[in-house]
């Protein structure tokens, strides 16, 4: 029987190191072991202090691996024999201590040595106390990675075991699941840059108030995810969400639609695919108060001023890259989202029943190209935004070839 790659069995070597995340390594490992895919654990002398190896033994069916100097393996090599069993180490949680010594290629316990020796990619998500992370000796190490091409996931911010608050926690057990996912997703834009726009953006009226769209985000993350896993270079740029954003290239935060109009002028260029998932403020008040206004018995009238188009202006230029909008309409879904695409000159448009859409984590996505309309029925965004990517993919070959 020939074994293709889509029915080749999955395997994740998951590292654990010492830190109080490591309880949530356990659910990490149920997330993996339930999609399908085999984990072997090995966990560092540390890791062992914060959880059991029997727990990860029992939910991954595999004896759990601690020390360098095995003698149940035969050729006393298991720094070598482990880490050429698996697709993708992935470190998690990963110390301070842990991070430096990948930084400096020390290997003097199993799981450093086995990261030394590994021909396959690694994934890190650190986890540790905000001023560790803060040290500039930790984001020496954590730049010196990702010039290695480590992919480091997070960390979060939040609270912390410790009691204090700020950026450190590890990503949650779901997300770094998501990120194995992509690990996996087939490389259909592999070396493309991609260039993303999500969530609302923020018109300020006074000091404190302003006008903002209903948008939580979600699909714009979830595409940038997914196109991370398709191989793309990603850019995000993003108004202001409560998401932690995935390990993109580049991250640029903003907060009004001529703030995003100048992040993408700047970064256009750079990129072959366009896609504009952020709900921007068709308008924007003719004067922005530095001020608070004062409440008064009185109606009070607000000038609004269109914005301008951003996604019209990038398909607009003279080379333009390959141009995806999205449109949620609330009513006559198929002659709005055509007329939007011709209006706008798009090779692909994607639309949405904005009343299904808004916040939810499952949607039904419409899409409008010169062959016609596809439908992608309801499931979650991520899903949805990993076939979305393929159909890009597609496309976009099809423009160039
Ligand atoms: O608001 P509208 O339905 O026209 O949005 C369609 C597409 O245009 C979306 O992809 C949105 O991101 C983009 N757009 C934009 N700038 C605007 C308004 C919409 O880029 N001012």
């Amino acid at each position: 029987m020939i074994v293709t790659n889509s029915q080749k069995k999955k395997r994740v070597l998951l590292g654990i190191t010492g830190g109080i995340a490591a309880y949530k390594a356990a659910e990490l490992a149920r997330l993996l072991i339930q999609d399908g895919i085999e984990v072997q654990t090995v966990m560092t002398e540390a890791a062992c202090h914060f959880l059991g190896s029997t727990t990860l033994q029992a939910l991954t069916g595999k004896p759990v691996h601690t020390q360098l100097w095995d003698e149940s393996v035969n050729n006393s090599m298991a720094h070598i024999d482990l880490s050429r069993a698996v697709d993708v180490i992935l470190v998690a949680p990963a110390s301070a201590d842990f991070i430096a010594k990948i930084a400096h290629g020390l290997a003097d316990d199993l799981l450093s040595t086995l990261c030394l020796a590994r021909n396959c990619p690694l994934m890190v998500a650190p986890a540790m106390n905000r001023q560790m992370l803060e040290n500039p000796a930790t984001q020496r190490n954590l730049t010196t990675l990702q010039k290695d091409d480590i992919t480091v996931l997070g960390p979060a911010h939040g609270i912390q075991a410790c009691g204090e608050t700020g950026m450190g926690r590890m990503l949650e057990p779901q997300e770094l699941f998501e990120a194995v996912q992509n690990f996996f997703q087939p490389r259909l834009l592999e070396k493309k840059r991609i260039l993303i726009t999500a969530g609302p953006t923020f018109e300020a009226i006074d000091a404190v108030r302003g006008i903002i769209n209903l948008s939580s985000g979600k699909m714009g993350y979830a595409l940038a995810q997914a196109a991370l896993g398709a191989g793309a270079e990603v850019t995000l740029i993003s108004g202001p969400v409560c998401l932690t954003y995935p390990a993109v290239k580049k991250f640029i935060p903003i907060t009004s639609a001529n703030d995003m109009l100048t992040a993408v002028k700047n970064e256009v260029i750079f990129n072959d695919i366009f896609i504009s998932v952020a709900a921007v403020a068709d308008y924007r008040p003719a004067i922005a108060h530095t001020q608070k206004i004062k409440k008064s018995d009185n109606d009070l009238m607000l000038e609004l001023i269109p914005n301008p188009d951003i996604l019209q202006y990038v398909a607009n230029l003279p080379n333009p890259p390959f141009c995806v909008g999205f449109a949620a309409e609330t009513e006559n879904i198929d002659q709005n989202a055509e007329s939007k695409r011709h209006k706008k000159k798009l090779p692909l448009l994607v639309a949405n029943l904005a009343q299904e859409a808004m916040g939810a984590d499952d949607s039904t996505l419409l899409l409008f190209d010169d062959n016609g309309k596809h439908i992608l029925p309801k499931a979650p965004k991520i899903d949805q935004a990993r076939r979305l990517i393929a159909h890009i993919a597609a496309l976009h070959k099809q423009h160039h070839s």
